[in-house]
């Protein structure tokens, strides 16, 4: 079957969340499988479980030169400000710098994972859209479909807005919710890029067959 191509993402972007456990990872797996691209987690709270890089390169089947080494691994898998706490460590803002790379070579793309949502204190001064905004990449949103998804939606876009990202649309994950739909696109003024239903399995095929569903 011919694909043509629905959507124009940028080479580099970042993959934030309305809350923790709405999708990013498995967004960022699928879209990083069906653009061949690259993968920073910049700060990973929670080492108990399989790290967000580990399973993504795990189900991906992509080389380890896909994956770029974390800044922050902190053991619990809470809040990044209160996680480096406990681990007796401070992030710093200043710390984190995109990997050099051609604007147009289009096979250094890069897609980079958030933790929890647009407003997760890092520290005592900085919250995670901070951190977007130093790296100011476009932004993908990963938002549930479900009920309570249309507030937490319009709450993450205006602060997105309110920091001058740019905000390439909402990806809605689970079951299709029409009416939540058509709100986030109304309310939200932006587009909802795809709207992902769940995968039975999650390997590299099906990660490839939901690209070219939801993307191409
Ligand atoms: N569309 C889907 N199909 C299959 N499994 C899914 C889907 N969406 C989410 N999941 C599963 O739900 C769990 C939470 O999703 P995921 O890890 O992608 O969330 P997250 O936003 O990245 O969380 P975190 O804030 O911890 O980084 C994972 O086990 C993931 O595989
Ligand atoms: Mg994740």
């Amino acid at each position: 079957m011919k694909f043509i191509e629905k959507i124009k993402l940028p080479r580099r972007f970042f993959v934030t969340g309305t809350d923790t456990s709405v999708g990013k990872t498995i967004i960022s797996a699928i879209l990083m499988v069906g653009l061949k691209a690259s993968y920073w987690k910049p700060i990973q709270s929670g080492l108990s479980e399989i790290t967000d890089t580990n399973w993504i390169r795990g189900v991906s089947g992509l080389s380890d030169a896909h994956f770029l080494p974390e800044n922050y691994k902190f053991s619990k898998p809470i809040s990044p400000h209160a996680s480096a706490q406990s681990d007796g460590i401070q992030i710093a803002l200043e710390s984190f710098n995109l990997p050099a790379g051609d604007q147009d070579d289009q096979s250094s793309r890069l897609i980079v994972e958030g933790a929890g949502g647009v407003m997760v204190p890092l520290n005592e001064r900085h919250l995670m859209v901070d951190l977007m905004k130093r790296l100011d990449l476009p932004v993908i949103l990963v938002a549930r479909s479900t009920l309570g998804t249309i507030n937490h939606t319009l709450l993450s876009l205006e602060q997105l807005r309110q920091k001058n990202l740019e905000v390439i649309g909402v990806v809605m994950n689970g079951p299709k919710n029409e009416i939540n739909k058509s709100a986030i696109e109304t309310y939200g003024k932006t587009t909802v890029l795809a709207e992902v239903e769940m995968l039975s399995d999650v390997n590299s095929k099906t990660l490839q067959k939901a690209y070219d569903r939801y993307f191409k």
